[in-house]
C-alpha cells in the first residue's frame, strides 16, 4: 500500500481525499507518535461514564494504524497509558487493560493482514501476568512481520525510560567519561527506534505528559483541539500535510 492506493480508495472529491492529495507521499514522517487524550470528555460531553470515552477511542486506534499502516508510515506509537495513570480510580484502571486485551485479540488478524509488528514500549513487567502474556504473544506473533511497526507505550514515562537506561548503562560497567548519546540511546527500550518526526496530542491540551522525553528532542509538535475518540482518518491527514509545511532545522540556519 501506498498513498496512491490510499487516494484511489477514498471517495472521489471527499474532504478526506482532497486532505490526502495534499500529502507528498515521498516526505512522509518516518515516526508518527500519538497521546489519544480527551476520551473522558468526550464521554462527559454525552453524559456518559469516562470508560465509554475509551471504549470509543477503540475505533480511532483501529483508524489510525490502519491509515499509517496503508499510508507507508514506517513506525506509529500510540500513548496508550502512562506511569501516571495508575493515579486513576481502580475501576477505570481496570476498565483500560480490559479494553486493551479485548483490543489485542480483536485486531490481531489485521496487524497479521497489514504485516504489521506490535512492540510495546513501558515497563511491561509492572502490568499484571495475563496482560504480561497476551502482549509477549503478540509481540512474538508479528516479531518476523516487515509493515509497520506499531508501538504501544503502556505503563510507560519518559523520565523511567531514561532512568532504566541509566540502570542498564551502570550495570554494564562503561566508564562515564565514555558515556555518549548513542550509549544513551543504544539503551533505550527500543534503541533502533527512529525518534518521532511528528507528535499529534488530541483535545487541546499542550503538553508532553511524561512521552518519549529522550525522543522528542527535535519532533514537530501539533496540537489538535479534536477529541481521541472523534480523531479520524482525515485528522491524522491534516497532521500530515501540516507536518510537511513546517520548516525544520535542528540548530542549523
Ligand atoms: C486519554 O483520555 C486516555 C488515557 C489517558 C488512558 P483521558 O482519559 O485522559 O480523557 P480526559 O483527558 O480526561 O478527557
Ligand atoms: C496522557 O494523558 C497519557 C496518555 C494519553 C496515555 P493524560 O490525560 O494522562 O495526561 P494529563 O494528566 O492530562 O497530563
Ligand atoms: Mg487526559
Amino acid at each position: 500500500m501506498s498513498l496512491s492506493d490510499v487516494i484511489a480508495r477514498l471517495p472521489p472529491g471527499s474532504p478526506e481525499a482532497l486532505l490526502a492529495r495534499q500529502i507528498d507521499g515521498d516526505r512522509l514522517p518516518a515516526h508518527v507518535a500519538i497521546i489519544m487524550d480527551g476520551n473522558g470528555r468526550w464521554a462527559a460531553q454525552r453524559h456518559l461514564p469516562r470508560v465509554e470515552g475509551h471504549r470509543s477511542g477503540i475505533t480511532s486506534v483501529r483508524e489510525a494504524v490502519e491509515t499509517s499502516a496503508r499510508l507507508g508510515i514506517p513506525v506509529l506509537t500510540l500513548y496508550a497509558f502512562s506511569i501516571e495513570n495508575w493515579k486513576r480510580p481502580r475501576t477505570e484502571v481496570s476498565a483500560l487493560m480490559a479494553l486493551l486485551r479485548r483490543y489485542l485479540r480483536s485486531e490481531l488478524h489485521m496487524l497479521m493482514e497489514h504485516g504489521i509488528r506490535f512492540r510495546v514500549v513501558g515497563r511491561k513487567d509492572a502490568l499484571s501476568p495475563e496482560i504480561q502474556k497476551e502482549l509477549s504473544d503478540a509481540e512474538r506473533a508479528t516479531a518476523a512481520h516487515t509493515g509497520m511497526q506499531f508501538n504501544i507505550a503502556l505503563n510507560y514515562g519518559g523520565r523511567a525510560e531514561i532512568v532504566d537506561a541509566v540502570r542498564a548503562i551502570v550495570a554494564s560497567g562503561v566508564s562515564a567519561d565514555k558515556v555518549t548519546e548513542k550509549t544513551v540511546q543504544s539503551h533505550l527500550y527500543i534503541p533502533e527506534m527512529p525518534d518521532p518526526d511528528l507528535v499529534i496530542r488530541t483535545s487541546g491540551e499542550a503538553r508532553l505528559s511524561n512521552f518519549l522525553l529522550w525522543e522528542v528532542a527535535y519532533s514537530e509538535l501539533l496540537l489538535s483541539d479534536v477529541l481521541f475518540p472523534d480523531f479520524r482518518r482525515d485528522h491524522l491527514f491534516d497532521a500530515v500535510r501540516q507536518y510537511q509545511r513546517r520548516d525544520r532545522r535542528f540548530g542549523a540556519v
